[in-house]
């Protein structure tokens, strides 16, 4: 038990739910303590020019918060949290080779991506157990075992809190990059309420990704995206502690991009670091550098690295916010001083982390 009053609604209209002063313990995957100046709640898309509508509301911090599996609350929020739970899945469009599938921005990720194998899509295999909802993955571009989301997204609908409407942005407007979008740096302008996907009927499986051939071979049998599916669940059950049991937000650092001749110059001093081509840039294993630097399973009271994954930071148990950002920092000091690359978090560091260095 948190000791903290009981959160009670204080406003209730159509299509959503108001809570002050409100507990955020149970809504971050990283099970930190914080709270919220106002918790609201939108089960209907409609409500949302309702809600931008209150006076007094729209002059407030206002942060959009999926299942909280990519954030660390490193302090109370001052302002407004606000959470979809819309739900709803329906194909809009349908062609010999894909449908396009609308999908409500509250709907949780990988029931999603569970719900397209059954109906017999290919595409998001890859992508299975990833925690958070439909309407997240798109603003980090979402990835894993060589497959991001973008690839499959046709667009998205937002609302525009600037002009006050419901907007559709097209794939290209979206602007995805590795782990970055457009809703990822104007977070103060969208908010997700609903992803179209183009889901193809015939698999194009992608299983060059580390791990996934000798998993697949493994299990045996023909390579279905079920299978992949089921290959990737188990490389991600073994390798990545799971949020259910320790508090985590999976890669808490992305993999760091430098350019060619800063890469060739660690490779010529660490031949072990895996690498990635990425475009110009070569992407570095940021978990290689971390366990190198001899970080792997350290710990400062309840906050630590994990022991299973160099890349994910986790809660041992009552940690703070503030401690695992006092590890985050620790890793990004050692990792700078050890190979003179410079780590960025993934997750989205709130209240801003300028303010608590
Ligand atoms: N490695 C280590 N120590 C470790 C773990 C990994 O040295 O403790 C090295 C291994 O050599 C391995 C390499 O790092 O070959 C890459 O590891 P892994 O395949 O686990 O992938 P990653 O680069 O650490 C990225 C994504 C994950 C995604 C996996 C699989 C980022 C920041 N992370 O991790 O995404 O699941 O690839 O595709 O891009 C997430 O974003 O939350 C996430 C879990």
């Amino acid at each position: 038990m948190s000791g903290y009053a009981v959160d009670a609604a204080i406003a209730a209209g159509a299509g959503y739910t108001i809570v002050e002063n409100a507990s955020l313990e149970g809504r971050n995957s990283f099970r930190v303590k914080a709270r919220a100046h106002l918790l609201v709640d939108i089960h209907d898309d409609d409500a949302l020019a309702e809600v931008f509508a209150f006076r007094g509301l729209h002059t407030q911090p206002v942060l959009v918060l999926g299942e909280g599996s990519n954030l660390l609350f490193a302090g109370d929020w001052p302002g407004i949290v606000l959470v979809m739970t819309t739900r709803g899945i329906k194909v809009v469009e349908s062609t010999p080779a894909s449908d396009r599938v609308r999908v409500a921005a509250g709907e949780n990720w990988n029931d999603f991506v569970h719900w397209s194998l059954v109906q017999g899509y290919a595409g998001l295999e890859n992508l299975t157990l990833i925690p958070g909802s439909v309407g997240a993955a798109p603003i980090q571009n979402i990835g894993a075992y060589g497959v991001e989301v973008g690839e499959h997204v046709a667009s998205v609908r937002a609302w525009d809190r600037h002009e006050r409407q419901h907007v559709t942005l097209t794939h290209a407007e979206c602007a995805f990059a590795y782990r970055d979008s457009l809703f990822k740096r104007e977070p103060d302008r969208w908010l997700v309420t609903a992803v179209d996907f183009n889901l193809p009927r015939e698999a194009a499986p992608r299983i060059d990704y580390a791990g996934i051939a000798d998993e697949l071979a493994a299990l045996g049998g023909t390579v279905t995206p079920a299978r992949i599916a089921e290959a990737v669940a188990r490389l991600r059950t073994r390798k990545l502690p799971n949020p259910a049991v320790i508090g985590n937000a999976g890669s808490f650092f992305k993999n760091p991009l430098v350019d060619a001749e800063t890469a060739a110059m660690l490779r010529t001093l660490h031949p072990a670091l895996p690498t990635w081509p990425a475009g110009e840039r070569v992407k570095l294993s940021a978990a290689w550098l971390i366990e190198a630097a001899g970080l792997k399973g350290w710990r400062d009271g309840h906050a630590g690295v994990s022991d299973l994954h160099a890349l994910v930071l986790v809660n041992h148990g009552s940690a703070s916010g503030a401690d695992v950002w006092r590890v985050a920092r620790h890793v990004i000091d050692r990792v700078r001083h050890r190979f003179g690359v410079e780590l960025e978090p993934e997750p989205r560091i709130v209240p801003q982390a300028a303010t608590l260095a």
